[in-house]
């Protein structure tokens, strides 16, 4: 098959859908990589790299999709991209359609198969495509959370690790999933005191079976989470309810109960965020200040680690692109159900329900 790598256009995204190791793998298995030239450098990959793994470079966006049949991208397609996205592409990146109705309709239009990593779905509900991108965005949690402490940028003047004759600084994670255990594992390294609440006494247990003791579980519940917020200086929210948005764990009133320089670093805040007072903010202004208290809400965390997060992704996509070159989408998908998960949107039709629900008043 012929494979189609474009360079990221989307604001300060600077990942690459596939890394050198991708394409010798690829081109070892007698398919043609075509990629953009450049396309890895945000991610610290050369032309040469790209080249010496058997791809070929091009100048543009539209030569790179004029000779590929599938795309493989990190973001959703923008609207400079749409008109080179013809019927025979297939192409596989996260689209995240639900929340957009002008991308879904473009995509439609194209009459292309879009595969979206975020709805490749496991039998035992877990979506593999999307759990490297958590592990990211937990472990950084804590290094923004632990930076944001400082007193130049307003935090409460913490060290998270204390040192000897002073206690470590404390660290409630709200959620006990991918996001939450990997928070959790990084403030404990550090030697913070770690407080982790969930709902799920089943993650409570096995996170108390593997974490360090100065890490503590406890159930999630408003009662808890009123009396921890009082004495933690970083509060990290990970949780997740799937398909719904995030609940609001941490009310507007909580604030005035935290001490000055408390940082909240609200992970879940693609999903609407667990803290009421969240709004979405960007890597150039990572923060903002209410009541004293030091909000973190990065939509896109992994964007400002695109070496981590290339790899990382393209260590889960790199088998499912395999399979989809060497059998073609239908039978890929025929043979592989948790990839038959990924199918959005084919040849101008939804074809997975959760979008079709979505926007029925738009597209019907
Ligand atoms: N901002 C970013 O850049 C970024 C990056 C990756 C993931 N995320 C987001 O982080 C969030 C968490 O992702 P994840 O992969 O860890 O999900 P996950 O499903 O692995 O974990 C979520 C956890 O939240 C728990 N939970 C649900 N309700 C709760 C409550 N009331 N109190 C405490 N815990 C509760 C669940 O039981 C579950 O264990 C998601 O919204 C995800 O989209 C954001």
């Amino acid at each position: 098959m012929k494979i189609g790598i474009p360079k990221e256009i989307k604001n300060n995204e600077s990942r690459v859908g596939m890394t050198p190791a991708g394409v010798f793998e690829l081109t070892k298995n007698k398919h043609t990589v075509y990629i953009e030239t450049n396309a890895g450098f945000g991610s610290g990959f050369f032309d040469q790299d790209y080249k010496d793994a058997g791809a070929v470079i091009l100048n543009t966006p539209s030569e790179v999709y004029a000779a590929a049949n599938m795309i493989v991208k990190v973001k959703e397609p923008i609207q400079a991209e749409y008109n080179l996205i013809k019927p025979h592409h297939v192409v596989f990146t996260y689209f995240h359609f639900a929340s957009s109705s002008e991308l879904t309709n473009a995509m439609i239009k194209t009459g292309a198969v879009c595969i979206a990593y975020e709805t490749v779905e496991s039998e035992d509900g877990s979506l593999p495509l999307l759990t490297p991108m958590s592990e990211v965005a937990g472990r950084m949690a804590i290094q923004q959370g632990a930076k944001y402490l400082e007193k130049p940028i307003k935090g409460r003047g913490v060290l998270l690790g204390g040192v000897p004759g002073v206690p470590p600084g404390r660290v409630l994670v709200l959620g006990a999933g991918v996001v939450g255990i990997q928070a959790a594992k990084m403030a404990a390294g550090l030697g913070a005191h770690v407080t982790i609440m969930d709902i799920n006494m089943k993650q409570l247990r096995y996170v108390n079976d593997i974490m360090p003791n100065h890490v503590v579980t406890e159930f999630s519940s408003e009662y808890n989470i009123r009396k921890r917020i009082t004495n933690h200086d970083l509060i990290v929210g990970g949780v997740l309810i799937k398909g719904a948005k995030a609940p609001k764990l941490i009310t507007r009133d909580m604030l005035k109960d935290m001490r000055p320089g408390t940082v909240i670093v609200d992970v879940a805040v693609d999903q609407g965020g667990c803290v009421e007072t969240s709004k979405p903010t960007t890597h150039e202004h990572p923060t903002f200040i209410i009541d004293d208290v030091v909000h973190y809400c990065v939509a896109n965390m992994p964007g400002a680690v695109p070496y981590t997060s290339t790899l990382a992704l393209t260590n889960v996509t790199l088998p499912y692109v395999m399979k989809l070159a060497n059998l073609g989408w239908e039978k890929a998908c025929e043979k592989d159900q948790t990839l038959a998960k990924g199918l959005n949107i084919v040849n101008g039709k939804i074809v997975y329900k959760e979008i079709e629900d979505a926007f029925n008043v738009v597209l019907n």
